[in-house]
């Protein structure tokens, strides 16, 4: 499964990076607007410490101008994606870029029937909102299911890109399902890293080495 950031946090964006577990980094208009940076430059900066793709989403909502963005994001750098919202306009500047062999990401998924249609249009990537349907009682990872296997049963290309995960139990179940990407908070990522048994077993090691009065350097 690839990981991908959701964030235009660059400090945690370049920690991750270091990490070398990170594969990608998607963006929002309301992240953008949280991080108070200019987006085109913010993005470029992003796109030069993350060397896999980068999702930057258009702000239009309309064919015309939609391409217009589409074009500007693209000519950034190599690693953009080009994200549009799931609607009739998104998905017809969707099949133009993928025409073009640019990449993108089909954003604002809320059911199978619209990840089929962003499949058929080419799609790069399909987001389908985890934490968003399961807030209005409606069953994320169910929908993560549906589209894998509609996806399988036909061949499609189009990635599975989980978005809106909100904790590490989103992140295996959509693993365990067969998702292609996830994409979280940084601070998610690295809630995967903890469990207080090996913060307890690795205290007693230290403890026990302590009390060796040996050092292996
Ligand atoms: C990713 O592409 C989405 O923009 C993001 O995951 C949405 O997450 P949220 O529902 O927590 O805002």
């Amino acid at each position: 499964m690839k990981f991908f950031a959701d964030t235009a946090d660059t400090a945690a964006i370049q920690d991750l990076e270091d990490s070398g577990l990170l594969d990608g980094v998607t963006t929002n208009p309301s992240i953008i607007a949280k991080s108070g940076a200019n987006f085109l430059e913010r993005i470029a900066e992003i796109a030069k410490i993350c060397k896999g793709p980068v999702s930057a989403e258009v702000a239009a909502t309309d064919f015309d101008t939609m391409m217009k963005e589409a074009d500007k994001l693209a000519a950034i750098a190599d690693n953009i994606v080009v994200k549009l919202p799931l609607t009739e306009d998104g998905l017809k500047v969707c099949k133009k870029l993928s025409d073009k062999n640019v990449m993108t990401n089909v954003t604002l998924c809320f059911s199978a029937g619209q990840a089929l249609l962003a499949a058929k249009a080419g799609a790069t990537y399909i987001s389908p909102f985890v934490g968003r349907l399961d807030d209005i009682s409606h069953d994320g990872l169910q929908l993560i299911e549906d589209i894998v296997t509609i996806y399988d049963n036909y061949g499609f290309e189009t990635e599975v890109l989980v978005a809106s995960v909100r904790h590490p139990m989103h992140i295996i179940d959509a693993a365990k399902i067969g998702a292609d990407v996830m994409t979280c908070p940084p601070s998610v990522i690295k809630q995967l890293y903890k469990h207080p048994l090996t913060d307890k077993g690795l205290a007693a090691f230290v403890d026990d080495w302590a009390k060796t009065g040996q050092s292996i350097l």
